[in-house]
């Protein structure tokens, strides 16, 4: 597809929605700016919980890996894998463990079973080219966890936390600035007309939800098409897409043999 798109000339975008969040483009904004220093971890897990035995789930097209690819690798992982390229640059090796707790369950048309042939969950360890280090992990087993995709930034100069179930929010620490009695994490409201995305929206604190993120995502791309604008950084591009790809199958790959893996673009 990225030859495809590269040989036609057309503008490409892959839908990674996460990256129209206000708050995560503030997050690059901020790093961009030189705001957390030298970056040392990168940690995110994206967890759910729906299939669990105690909800049933047939064997559904996201269970299959001739339709669906892998399970939560591809579904939740693909995400922090692309929000680790966009937040924090290209991986350098990866060691990755998948793991599927249920291989058998009942067919959605109630004619017997089949086999789930794709991971339940996935943990990632990673080095990136810029030396720092990170973890990943996906789970649809996780008890609690509807949508729960959170991730963590520790620099030289401060720390960043988000959590897509308050995606209005960021929270920041930032080292040596505040008066020692009063140092914590701050929570910050991303809602303001000079935050990313917002001169579009209501007026102050008045929060947007998961949809408008593929308003931002839309209007990205259009944009880029009309005026003739890169669709990267902000937006993911094929190249993006591959790239993912590569990091996705490199954590297979390593589940597989029991070892580290380079990962090579
Ligand atoms: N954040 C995200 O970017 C995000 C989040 C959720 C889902 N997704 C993606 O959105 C897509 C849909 O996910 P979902 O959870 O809604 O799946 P789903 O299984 O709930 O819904 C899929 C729908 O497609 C219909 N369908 C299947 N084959 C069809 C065909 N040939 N023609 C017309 N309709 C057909 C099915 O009947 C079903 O209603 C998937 O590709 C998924 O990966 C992306």
């Amino acid at each position: 597809m990225l030859e495809a798109v590269q040989k036609a000339g057309a503008k490409h975008m892959v839908g990674f929605n996460y990256r129209f969040v206000p708050a995560i483009r503030l997050i690059r904004n901020l790093i961009d700016e030189g705001r957390l220093g030298r970056i040392y971890h990168f940690r995110a897990m994206y967890l759910q919980e729906w299939i669990l035995p105690h909800y049933g789930t047939p064997k559904i097209w996201r269970l299959s890996k001739d339709v669906a690819g892998s399970g939560a690798l591809g579904d939740l992982g693909a995400h922090i894998i692309d929000l680790a390229h966009y937040l924090v640059g290209d991986f350098k090796s990866i060691s990755g463990l998948t793991k599927t707790f249920i291989q058998e369950r009942d067919k959605e048309d109630g004619s017997g079973t089949g086999i789930v042939d794709v991971d339940d969950t996935f943990a990632a360890a990673m080095e990136f080219e810029n030396g720092a280090t990170g973890t990943l992990e996906c789970s649809r087993f996780a008890a609690g966890r509807k949508n729960a995709n959170n991730f963590e930034i520790n620099g030289e100069k401060g720390s960043i936390r988000f959590n897509l179930e308050r995606m209005n929010e960021l929270e920041v620490f930032w080292v040596g600035e505040d008066p020692k009695e009063t140092e914590g994490w701050h929570q910050v409201l991303v809602t303001e007309g000079y935050h990313p995305w917002w001169e579009n929206w209501w007026p102050h604190g008045h929060i947007i939800g998961w949809e408008h993120t593929f308003v931002h995502e839309i209007t990205h791309l259009l944009d880029a098409i009309v005026n003739d604008k890169p669709v990267g950084p902000h937006g993911a591009t094929f190249e993006d897409g591959y790239r993912c790809n590569v990091v996705m199958d490199a954590i297979a790959e390593s589940s597989a043999s029991g070892r580290r893996v380079d990962v090579q673009y």
